[in-house]
């Protein structure tokens, strides 16, 4: 959690209570997925959640700065698809700023569509999309 929390401050602009993590992810713990450096050091996470029947949803994702544009991203989009795979379900959401267009861009590559506009979902006032995709 220390090496994650400054990560998502960085990358995602919203304060999330780290003490809720474990919490989050307890009913389905091979859903948050963390990549680290050679040294163990974390560098990457994906912290997916089984809420809705048949459903996950990544509730966070995001790669420390120094670290991006060199696949991590895509390795933890592959391995938390495979697992709900293994899961058996069928169809994953997420949510994620209207202004990201990288992100946009990168959930579009992996076959997610905006579903949904989710008006002043963030807590400056940002407007969100839904995007989903079956798990196929
Ligand atoms: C979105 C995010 C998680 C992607 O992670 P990433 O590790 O940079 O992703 P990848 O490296 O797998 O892919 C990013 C791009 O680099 C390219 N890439 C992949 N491997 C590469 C490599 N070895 N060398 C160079 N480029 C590479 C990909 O083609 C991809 O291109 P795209 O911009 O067309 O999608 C990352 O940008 C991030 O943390 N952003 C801030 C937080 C955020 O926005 N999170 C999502 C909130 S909903």
């Amino acid at each position: 959690m220390p090496y994650i929390t400054p990560i998502v401050a960085d990358a995602l602009r919203e304060h999330y209570d780290p003490a809720l993590y474990p919490s989050l992810s307890a009913n389905w713990p091979e859903g948050f997925l963390v990549a680290t450096d050679p040294s163990d050091v974390p560098i990457a996470f994906l912290l997916g959640v089984h809420q809705v029947e048949g459903e996950g949803r990544v509730l966070m994702f995001a790669v420390d700065r120094d670290h991006r544009g060199q696949g991590l991203g895509t390795l933890l989009m592959n391995e938390f698809l495979a697992r709900c795979r293994e899961k058996q379900l069928r169809r994953v959401t997420l949510e994620v700023r209207v202004g990201n267009a990288t992100a946009i861009r990168f959930y579009a590559r992996f076959r997610f569509s905006v579903v949904d506009l989710l008006r002043g979902y963030y807590s400056d006032g940002e407007n969100g999309y839904q995007m989903a995709r079956d798990v196929g």
